[in-house]
């Protein structure tokens, strides 16, 4: 059975969700699922905004049949090649042979290394480039490494929508809800949207600043993206998240710390400082076990907070090896701008300290405090006031 929603006038989404799949890239939990959106448009022409992932493909097909209601299909817009969007894109060109793909030269060429047969049906766009359906009007605006080289997006001048692709979207099930005023944004999304764009997109920065730069000369009515809320109104919320998300800069004043722990030393430790913190007026702590948290979730939540404690045992005289696998996955993903502090634990030579200092040294913009605490097996009276003047030094560099 088709299911899809009416966004505006003329436009429709279309759609599918999925929540079997349990990792997105074969690699970040999806615990609340996830929506692959597409969106037609029913003018003087027909036109497809993307395509959807092969897993949704049959009910993606139902949506634009029903919503096409006889009419065929004359134009597909892709904005973004990869799998997840793209892979239904053959088996509409079998259902409607005389569809026309528009999308950059990039597009083109990524196309054909997916296998696909486009040879005579692409119309190739470029920066600033516009094309008229009937009464509306859009123009094509270029996103490179958002999160792909041929990444596009479309700014439809009639009605104010821009179709932009991976840009906005989110991890998340809609479960029946499309639009941001559907839903308690804050209580049940902000999370997911944060992992989705710090894991898949954050590492490019830039682009999605070059991005906004443009978007902030559109009269952009409402957001539609290829995954998760559409958005129609507030818009400014989300854009000030994404500028901050894709400048690297903190959300919040406050610590995360990330612990390293085989038995169970590190982590008291860890809790000290915790505890220490908050004594001292600092609340806003949190905790996570590097061993036992999705490093989608680490990432998104470094993104989040302003200062980072790396608490960490040494393991075959290196950085335990989860801990070494969260401090690459950040330095990666070009992550910036964070004061960093560091526990060490050892019990005959302790090494993690000086080396995740070295690791965190290599990336940019960040502060690493001078004071370090180095704990032997476990920490004991004689380190307090070693843990105290740590804590102490977080709380004056938050000044
Ligand atoms: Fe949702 Fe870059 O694909």
């Amino acid at each position: 059975m088709y299911c899809v929603r009416k966004v505006d006038e003329d436009l429709y989404w279309v759609g599918g969700n999925d929540h079997r799949l349990a990792l997105f890239e074969n690699m970040h939990p999806l615990p609340k699922g996830i929506s692959y959106n597409s969106y037609i448009l029913l003018d003087e022409k027909t036109v497809l905004f993307d395509t959807a992932d092969w897993a949704i493909c049959r009910q993606f097909l139902e949506n634009i049949k029903a919503v096409l209601n006889g009419r065929t299909l004359d134009y597909m817009v892709i904005n973004h090649v990869e799998p997840d969007h793209a892979a239904s894109l053959e088996e509409i060109m079998l259902r409607y042979p005389g569809v026309k793909i528009i999308c950059t030269k990039k597009a083109a060429v990524f196309m054909k290394q997916f296998g696909f047969h486009i040879d005579g049906k692409v119309i190739e766009v470029k920066e600033g480039d516009t094309k008229s359906f009937g009464k509306h009007n859009v123009e094509f605006i270029t996103a490179p490494m958002v999160h792909w080289p041929e990444v596009m997006v479309t700014y439809d001048t009639t009605n104010g929508v821009l179709f932009s692709a991976d840009a906005f979207g989110s991890f998340g099930a809609l479960d029946g809800k499309l639009f941001n005023d559907e839903v308690n944004f804050d209580r049940d999304w902000i999370a997911d949207a944060r992992r989705y764009y710090t894991n898949i997109v954050g590492k490019y920065g830039p682009n999605v600043q070059a991005l906004l730069k443009k978007a902030s000369k559109l009269d952009i009515k409402t957001i539609c993206p290829l995954h998760g809320l559409v958005w129609r109104n507030n818009l400014g919320y989300y854009l000030e998240k994404y500028d901050k998300w894709s400048s690297y800069e903190p959300e919040e004043k406050g610590v995360m710390i990330v612990y390293g722990s085989m038995y169970g030393n590190t982590e008291s430790a860890a809790n000290n400082l915790a505890t220490r913190l908050v004594e001292k007026g600092m609340n806003n702590v949190v905790m996570y076990d590097v061993s036992k948290t999705h490093l989608s979730h680490l990432i998104a939540e470094t993104f989040r907070y302003s200062h980072v404690v790396l608490a960490c045992v040494t393991y075959n005289m290196k950085i335990y090896p989860p801990m070494l696998s969260y401090i690459m996955d950040m330095k990666a993903l070009n992550l910036q701008n964070r004061t960093i502090a560091i526990l060490e634990n050892g019990s005959w030579a302790p090494q993690s300290g000086k080396l995740m200092r070295e690791l965190v040294g290599e990336m940019k913009n960040m502060t690493i405090l001078d004071k370090e605490v180095s704990i032997r097996s476990s920490m004991k009276e004689s380190d307090i006031n070693l843990m105290n003047e740590l804590s102490d030094n977080i709380i004056n560099s938050m000044k």
